[in-house]
């Protein structure tokens, strides 16, 4: 049975806890080794990872690539506009293609469905690289330099501030796998997907609503946002008016415990929803958090080639 990572819940909270533990493991292992060395054991040795975009990436693409170095293996990028996607070849015919060409498939696009298609006709595992609904890769980053921090997860209260978007819906799927907590800031007609906050709500999580942004960082043990424009979606005056309440500034984060941690998955946009002060403050681990797509990812591969 082939392995697909489309969410958090095709791994379920054992797999992503064993994909964690393997992460904290292998970073300290190579701690200030040249980053393209491949890590001793080089488990994934001989493998080919294709790296389809249609959308744009700084962090996914540079850190799976050197996940791919580190683990022994390579990577291929390919995007939509110089390859035959782009000219209307099939997800469907594409995926077959792959399938004999490389060993896995990891995939950046929009319609979440799209990445399914790709995932029902590959015969090698296929990794979500973000889509319009979710951005798995991302959340096992940040609990990863959650963990770096000596914050347990279980328990553990997490406010979201600014758009609910594809990278809140995986926080939300991971509390309910992980079992810790979100309160929800967003302005009203903003909220996640619906169906990820019932999910994680059957599996134990707290998951609350709130259209008052300092009620959702009150206590709070971690603070973050994302951009209040998501790729592919218009810059509409309303909604930057409607976000602007919920911008991370200092009275903000000042409500949060004072040990919270700030975190963003990038790029940032300065100055709407962070502030310079907060980004660059003493609480803001975006950069670990940055580091660790590529230690965190390692484990995500490792585990769709069923080595966790
Ligand atoms: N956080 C993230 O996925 O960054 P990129 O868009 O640069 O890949
Ligand atoms: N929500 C953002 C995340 C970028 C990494 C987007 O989809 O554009």
């Amino acid at each position: 049975m082939t392995r697909h990572f489309l969410n958090l819940a095709d791994a379920g909270g054992d797999g992503l806890a064993a994909m964690l533990g393997d992460a904290l493991d292998r970073k300290a292992a190579r701690s200030g080794w040249p980053k393209g060395h491949a890590d001793a054991d080089a488990p994934l040795a001989g493998h080919v990872l294709a790296m389809v975009f249609e959308k744009n990436s700084t962090r996914t693409r540079v850190s799976f690539d050197v996940a791919m170095r580190q683990l022994g293996g390579s990577a291929i990028t390919l995007e939509s506009g110089t390859s035959q996607l782009g000219r209307g070849e099939t997800i469907a015919d594409t995926a077959r293609v792959l399938s004999r060409m490389v060993d896995a498939i990891m995939l950046r696009t929009d319609d979440h469905a799209k990445i399914e298609e790709l995932a029902h006709h590959a015969t090698v595992p296929v990794i979500n690289g973000l889509t319009d609904e979710s951005h798995p890769c991302q959340i096992m980053a940040d609990l990863l330099t959650l963990l770096e921090r000596g914050k347990a997860l279980p328990g553990l209260e997490v406010a979201w501030l600014g758009d609910g978007n594809n990278v809140l819906n995986s926080i939300i799927e991971a509390a309910g796998l992980l079992r810790f907590n979100v309160r929800v800031g967003t302005p009203r007609g903003y909220e996640p997907d619906a169906g990820y906050i019932d999910r994680a709500r059957a599996l134990g999580a707290m998951i609350s609503l709130t259209n008052d942004a300092a009620e959702a960082a009150r206590g709070a043990d971690v603070v973050v946002t994302d951009t209040w424009v998501s790729m592919g979606q218009d810059h509409a005056h309303n909604k930057l008016a409607a976000m602007a309440p919920f911008q991370v500034d200092q009275q903000l984060m000042g409500l949060a415990k004072e040990s919270a941690t700030f975190l963003h998955c990038l790029p940032a946009h300065r100055g709407d929803e962070v502030t310079d002060a907060v980004i660059d403050g003493p609480q803001s681990a975006v950069w670990d958090e940055a580091e660790n797509r590529i230690h965190a990812q390692k484990s995500v591969l490792r585990w769709v080639f069923g080595q966790l």
